[in-house]
């Protein structure tokens, strides 16, 4: 019998990206693993940007090779300017174009307020919100460049931005994170707006609780588990491919007049659970 993982997998249409070339940053664990490996089955070339731990980012290559379309492992700091002009510019000599950028890098460096030191707040800002900045503002130059292809798409490109719930819940202990992750609502719905009229569709996923490595003590015991789902009224915690369904169809031209959207995949996270019953 397949797993619950399997099935909405397989229900996607497998051609769906055929012929499209995608950059998924982070791709190398969690939720950037799984969406370049959903991207490469819908029939997307995909280049998996990691920072560190190239053996990761070489596995999930191998499978999306697998699919019988072309993947690549680039290494780039997405913080940094130099890195992802150069990371964008090679995808563009070696697979000569991008198609959709997929701006999922991000990461968390918790503390109390107080005890939060600038070094953590800039840190989270700078990989989470300046690295979106930097990742959608290279793709946008190649989409602007190439404009529209009706045989691959009807528009001239797309950017996913990675958000997360606490775009719109406040996190208490976590404001670097939850700082950046507003900053990214705002700057999505801004450039979908700009460009628009150029074709370019901008829109962003808000995952909820997914299992992986970012917050694996909110999981792994017991005791966080069952804290941790009274947060969802569906009942159970994300899996990253829930995230990579949502990103594929987002990417695809079945979206095609979706623009400015944050498509929540979480459960029912930002529902008010705790107003089920109280209020
Ligand atoms: C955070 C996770 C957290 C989830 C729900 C995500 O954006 O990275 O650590 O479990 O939001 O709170």
């Amino acid at each position: 019998m397949n797993s619950t993982v399997d099935a909405p997998r397989s229900a996607l249409p497998a051609q769906l990206l055929k012929g499209q070339k995608a950059l998924v940053t982070g791709a190398n664990s969690g939720i950037g693993m799984a969406t370049a490996i959903g991207l490469g089955r819908a029939g997307a070339d995909v280049v998996v940007n990691y920072v560190a731990d190239p053996d990761a980012a070489g596995k999930v290559v191998e499978e999306i090779s697998s699919f019988g379309v072309r993947a690549a492992a680039y290494q780039a700091d997405v913080s940094q300017e130099d890195q992802v002009t150069a990371m964008v510019g090679r995808m563009v000599e070696e697979f000569g174009t991008i198609d959709i950028m997929v701006a999922n890098a991000g990461m968390q460096r918790d503390a109390r307020f107080t005890e939060m030191t600038l070094g953590q707040w800039q840190k989270v800002i700078d990989v989470n919100l300046t690295g979106q900045f930097l990742c959608a503002r290279e793709a946008t130059k190649e989409f602007r460049r190439r404009g529209v292809v009706p045989a691959v798409s009807r528009s001239a490109g797309k950017i996913i931005c990675m958000s997360s719930v606490h775009q719109l819940i406040p996190w208490a202990g976590h404001v670097n994170y939850a700082a950046s992750k507003g900053g990214v609502l705002m700057m999505m719905e801004t450039l979908a707006q700009e460009l628009a009229p150029e074709k370019i569709r901008v829109n962003a996923v808000a995952p909820g609780a997914i299992k992986t490595p970012i917050n694996r003590s909110a999981w792994e015991t017991p005791e966080a588990r069952k804290d941790l789902l009274t947060l969802i009224p569906y009942d159970r915690i994300g899996d990253p491919e829930d995230i990579a369904n949502a990103v594929v169809l987002l990417a695809s031209d079945l979206m095609d007049y979706v623009i400015g959207t944050t498509l929540y995949v979480d459960g029912g996270m930002t529902l008010f659970p705790g107003f089920a019953t109280g209020g």
